[in-house]
């Protein structure tokens, strides 16, 4: 399987036209993208254009999905929707969507939707605090299993991608993001959590993805026998050299 490499622009970049330069410029980096499983993950305004430049070298990711009983709401973007325009994956959870007052059922909700729609939950999970007494590991116990809640263990929990994301390493700058020791305990305690849910097969076909302060300089050191199978990527994903060089990474 390949590794898997995904950029989350998060609200940028703020016009159209620095948006199509991105992606011309992602563009004229197919080749690099094209060696993994590449998601562009753009706001929803740029989804469409998105779409038709990047169909030839990764797939389109959504940054959320409405989720509702209800059939007709204004301001939501339904997972057919997403599908319909092409879109393969869709980020949930996201602890910027959490602060908001996303709860662990909302996320469970949203992931069973996508799965319905034939959407890949791209799905976040992550301590707010890494303190000194661990504490952290029954959080993202709770938070795995809780996000995942009613997914089916059989036919949906392999579609599944987790990212694991400690809350206090995104957004700043490579040297503090988790170091590599660190990220692979709590890849087998993932991977242990995981396999409690949903048995040894589907855990073992779930991929864990690292999301926190990746950049060109420490990705090598990342996902070098830690155990993940890719990247979520913020900031660094909003320039293409940069993106392309963490690509570069995950090769070597
Ligand atoms: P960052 O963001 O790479 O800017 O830390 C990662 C994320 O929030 O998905």
């Amino acid at each position: 399987m390949k590794l898997i490499l995904a950029g989350n622009w998060k609200n940028y970049p703020e016009s159209p036209e620095e948006a199509i330069n991105l992606l011309s410029a992602l563009a004229r980096r197919a080749k690099i993208f094209k060696k993994l499983s590449t998601f562009i993950i753009p706001p929803a305004v740029y989804l469409g254009s998105a779409a038709k430049k990047i169909k030839s070298f990764a797939y389109l990711g959504s940054q959320d999905v409405f989720f509702s009983g209800d059939s007709t709401v204004t301001g939501a973007v339904t997972a057919d929707m997403l599908r319909n325009l092409g879109a393969k994956a869709v980020i949930i959870g996201h602890s910027e969507r959490r602060r908001l007052g996303e709860t662990n059922q909302v996320v469970s909700e949203k992931v069973k939707t996508a799965l319905k729609s034939g959407l890949i939950p791209i799905v976040c999970v992550g301590e707010e605090v890494h303190d000194s007494e661990g504490n952290y590991f029954e959080l993202l116990n709770e938070q795995i299993r809780s996000s995942l809640e009613g997914v089916r263990r059989k036919d949906d929990a392999h579609k599944i991608i987790v990212a694991y994301e400690p809350v206090w390493a995104i957004g700043r700058r490579a040297k503090e993001a988790m170091q590599p020791t660190e990220l692979s305990q709590m890849v087998i305690y993932i991977k242990k959590v995981l396999t409690e849910v949903f048995g040894r097969d589907s855990a073992g076909r779930m991929p864990i993805l690292y999301g926190g302060s990746v950049e060109p300089s420490n990705a090598k050191d990342l996902v070098t026998s830690t155990g993940i199978k890719g990247f979520l990527v913020g900031h660094a994903s909003l320039e293409a050299k940069s993106f392309g060089e963490i690509a570069q990474a995950l090769l070597k």
